[in-house]
């Protein structure tokens, strides 16, 4: 049997065999656990989900999440100790670790709508271990979650544990969309919280094993179950704050002669500031950002703090104006009116190397756009046409939006080009010739400052980007 090593020290070399689940088959949960089988494989992990197309397409070739990397490691470990699957009973029964990585999405009914996360799958999640656990398990909150949630799971495990032991562990995910797999086998770091008595010392040290197998072990922080909470709404709310800080000056930059990748590269050299995040864009999206910070506003509130509050909310104050920004420049460089006129916007992700759109700047570009009765041909090469569909509201039918299969179709005719995703296939792409098959004056609006303004306005477009006059 495994010996609970109460210490902290060293580099814990796992020579236990293990199984791992975890509930919720998404960005996160996916690619975490398949580095996680990849690198353990004397563990055993399944990924258990209520979708059953997702587990499908986990179970296919075609992987429900575009991410670099993934789809080699999914494909190795795969059947062998990764295992993908709907049943959520077996797979809890026989776990000794179980991660939950299900949607918190920002709750849209009733109180805290619009700010405070939805809980409501986590607790279902907690509901069900609670229901078909027969031993011990150690839970791990790897969902960004409001601070003090663990509480909640654990006193909905605890009031049914039947004599059971739940341990409830705080894992955030920090890796990031388009890098995951990167940020995966090499982590800034890894961090634990959990409760500090003796059981719960315990579990951290059983999961910081799991990590030890390829982690230096310096990286994996453990901390308490709070700290390590509010360190990932913190994290998210700090890097999202440096974008809306340079984003803020693109507006000063684009009213003065100033050029905002100047200014980010002067002030990024200042070690203390550094240079990373500090890309003016068209927009910060994601699944994470807004959300957490919303949440870090909801939880200031509830504690009495309306100053804190109002100051996390600005971030994402300006991240709306930035986007709103960018919509009423393009109308006003187009003689003020888009209508009836074809529009390329090229990318629809909320960045490059991903199919996600979650809260992506395109979207609200799109609308506005839309609400102007200008013409979207949209071209993206990872994103679904069917979610552009759902992210804009519109049936397949809609007459102003079509989709095209490559970039050279979008800009066909077209009397703008939008660049809204820094997708590297945008910077190779031949100008002349789509300057040539575009309306005059050929305008060009780059979101994500990619391209060379002054070689596009050699060909002729009249190019701007983000904090550039
Ligand atoms: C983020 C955090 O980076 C990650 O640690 C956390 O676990 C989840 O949230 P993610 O949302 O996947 O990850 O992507 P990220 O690379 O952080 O980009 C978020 C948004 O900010 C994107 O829309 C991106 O285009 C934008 N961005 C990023 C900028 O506009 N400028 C920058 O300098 C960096
Ligand atoms: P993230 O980006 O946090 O990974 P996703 O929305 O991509 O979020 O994935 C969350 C997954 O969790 C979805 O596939 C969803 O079906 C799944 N899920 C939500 N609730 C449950 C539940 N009670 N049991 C199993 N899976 C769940």
């Amino acid at each position: 049997m495994y010996k609970i090593p109460l210490s902290d020290q060293g580099d814990a070399i796992p020579t236990f065999r293990m199984k791992i689940c975890c509930i919720g088959a998404g960005y996160v949960g996916g690619p975490t656990m398949a580095m996680i089988a990849h690198k353990c494989v004397d563990h055993t992990v399944t990924v258990v989900d209520i979708n059953q197309a997702r587990i499908d397409a986990w179970n296919s070739d075609k992987l429900p999440v575009f991410e670099p990397g993934l789809d080699e490691i999914v494909s190795g470990a795969r059947g062998k100790n990764l295992f993908f699957s709907t049943d959520v009973d077996t797979a809890i029964r026989e776990a000794e670790i179980i991660f939950l990585s299900v949607n918190t999405p920002t709750k849209t009914y009733g109180v805290g709508a619009g700010r405070a996360a939805d809980l409501r799958y986590i607790e279902k999640c907690a509901r069900k271990i609670a229901e078909v656990a027969e031993d011990d398990k150690i839970v791990v909150e790897k969902s960004t979650l409001p601070v003090r949630t663990a509480e909640s799971v654990k006193r909905i495990l605890e009031s049914n544990s039947n004599g059971r032991q739940f341990q409830i562990l705080s894992n955030p995910e920090f890796l990031a969309e388009g890098t995951a797999m990167e940020d995966l086998e090499a982590p800034d770091r890894v961090l634990i919280g959990g409760d500090q008595t003796p059981e719960g010392k315990a579990a951290i040290q059983k999961l910081v094993d799991v990590y030890a197998t390829w982690v230096p072990r310096e990286r994996v922080i453990t901390t308490n179950l709070w700290s390590s909470e509010l360190s990932k709404l913190t994290a998210n709310a700090f890097l999202a704050q440096r974008i809306s800080s340079i984003n803020a000056i693109s507006a000063l930059c684009e009213a003065t002669e100033a050029n905002v990748d100047e200014v980010a590269h002067a002030i990024g050299t200042d070690s203390r500031i550094g240079p990373k995040f500090l890309k003016a864009s068209v927009g910060f999206g994601g699944s994470c950002f807004q959300k957490d910070i919303l949440n870090l506003v909801y939880l200031c509130e509830h504690f009495g703090l309306p100053e804190v509050a109002a100051y996390w909310n600005s971030v994402i104050a300006m991240n709306d104006y930035q986007k709103h920004r960018f919509s009423h420049r393009v109308i006003s460089a187009m003689f003020n009116t888009v209508s009836d006129k074809k529009i390329a916007v090229l990318g629809f992700a909320f960045k490059k190397d991903t199919n996600d759109t979650r809260e992506s700047a395109a979207i609200y570009i799109c609308k506005d756009l839309l609400e102007e009765q200008a013409n979207l041909a949209i071209y993206d090469p990872k994103v679904e046409v069917a979610q552009i569909q759902r992210d804009l509201g519109i049936d397949a039918d809609n007459e102003y939006v079509s989709y095209c299969q490559d970039p050279y179709e979008a800009t066909k005719g077209a009397h703008a080009i939008l660049i809204l995703t820094e997708w590297d296939e945008f910077k190779t792409l031949d100008f002349q010739k789509i300057y040539e098959q575009m309306q005059l004056p050929a305008f060009l609006f780059d979101g994500r400052n990619l391209l060379d303004l002054e070689a596009l306005r050699e060909i002729g477009f009249e190019a701007s980007g983000i904090g550039k006059g």
